[in-house]
């Protein structure tokens, strides 16, 4: 074998290499921007409490849901992670009590400059007694009590 094809062989391999690996890292980059998120809205109040959620954001609505004890409402969208850190879904949550006293508070359940580090693609928020807990970080944290009357 001369060196003349040699060498032509080492380059062509060399930018086969060279093209698999910008082909690659484009892919990897591309793949990341834009992150599907899944929000749940759990029911953990107590055992037969019913609750109500009403979501928003700046162009949705998700109307009025009806949440049965440790059921979940849930929804998703699509989030351009670099673009959309603005990105917010706030609900209207009630319920009512044993005495039947009306509970209620609006709530950020989903905020992207907390929330594309704080839960990523799946983020999940409960009601309790005590006002609402979300995940954040893989943590159950206490996020907002209900409103005082
Ligand atoms: C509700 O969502 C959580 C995740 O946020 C999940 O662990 C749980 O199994 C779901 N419950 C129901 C009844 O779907």
């Amino acid at each position: 074998m001369g060196g003349g094809k040699l060498n032509t062989l080492m380059h062509l391999a060399l930018v086969v290499i060279l093209i698999a690996s910008l082909f690659g890292g484009f892919l990897q980059v591309s793949s990341s921007p834009l992150e599907h998120v899944t929000v749940y809205v759990n029911n953990n109040i107590s055992p037969g409490t019913d609750m109500w959620v009403h979501c928003h954001s700046d162009d949705r609505d998700l109307g009025v849901q009806k949440v049965a004890f440790e059921q979940n409402f849930s929804w998703d969208f699509w989030l351009w992670i670099h673009m959309e850190r603005s990105k917010r879904y706030w609900c209207h949550v009630w319920w009512l009590d044993s005495k039947g006293k009306f509970i209620d508070g609006t709530f950020d359940m989903y905020k992207g400059s907390r929330d594309i580090e704080g839960c990523g693609k799946q983020c999940s928020r409960f009601a309790r007694l005590e006002g609402i807990y979300i995940v954040e970080g893989g943590k159950l944290e206490f996020a907002y009590p209900w409103n005082q009357k």
